[in-house]
């Protein structure tokens, strides 16, 4: 995580809290102080993303997370990007989030300006339900919270399956 997460084409579009520049304990950090913590706890269920052929490899990340409206996180190695990894990921944890965890509603904010993470929530059929401004790592960015329910996503499932 420490070789390829810190690239300006991921932290960009990530919260603020992101501390940046990267500093040299900064994925030890976060997996000490928020990741293993929320994963004992149960609050939050994380996968690392790895190729099939370079099961050592680590490319990216993506996370599950209980609270009202940041309910899941992704970042993806631009060198792996555009072979619709992600959304493969996406549809798998959201799964699991209203499957296994039974959740009623999946939340997710992100920026206006993030094509390609707007178009995995539209794929799966989230819709936007409210606007506002947030401090990014690139500073501050007209935001969207999109949203999807247990129903919908069921009915989304389905009519994909049967398409
Ligand atoms: C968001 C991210 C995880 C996507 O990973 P990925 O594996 O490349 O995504 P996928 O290939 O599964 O799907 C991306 C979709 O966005 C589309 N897309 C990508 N860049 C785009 C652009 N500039 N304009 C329009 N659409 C774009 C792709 O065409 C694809 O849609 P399609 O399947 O209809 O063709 C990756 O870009 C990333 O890590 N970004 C930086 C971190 C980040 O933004 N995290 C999310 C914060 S909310």
């Amino acid at each position: 995580m420490q070789n390829v997460f810190p690239q300006w084409e991921i932290v960009r579009w990530l919260t603020a809290t992101v501390p940046w520049p990267y500093p040299d304990d900064g994925a030890a950090t976060f997996l000490r102080n928020l990741v293993i913590p929320s994963h004992d706890a149960k609050t939050a269920w994380h996968w690392s993303i790895r190729p099939k052929e370079r099961a050592n490899l680590l490319i990216g990340s993506i996370s599950l997370l209980e609270g009202p409206e940041q309910n899941r996180g992704f970042w993806l190695d631009p060198a792996w990007q555009g072979q619709g990894l992600m959304t493969e990921a996406s549809n798998a944890v959201t799964d699991y989030w209203f499957g296994t965890l039974g959740k009623s509603v999946l939340r997710v904010p992100k920026a206006a300006a993030n094509p390609a993470s707007r178009r995995i929530s539209e794929k799966q059929g989230m819709r936007v339900v409210s606007r506002f401004v947030s401090r990014l790592v690139s500073g501050e960015q007209e935001m969207e919270l999109w949203e999807i329910s247990r129903d919908e996503w069921l009915r989304h499932q389905h009519s994909r399956s049967t398409a």
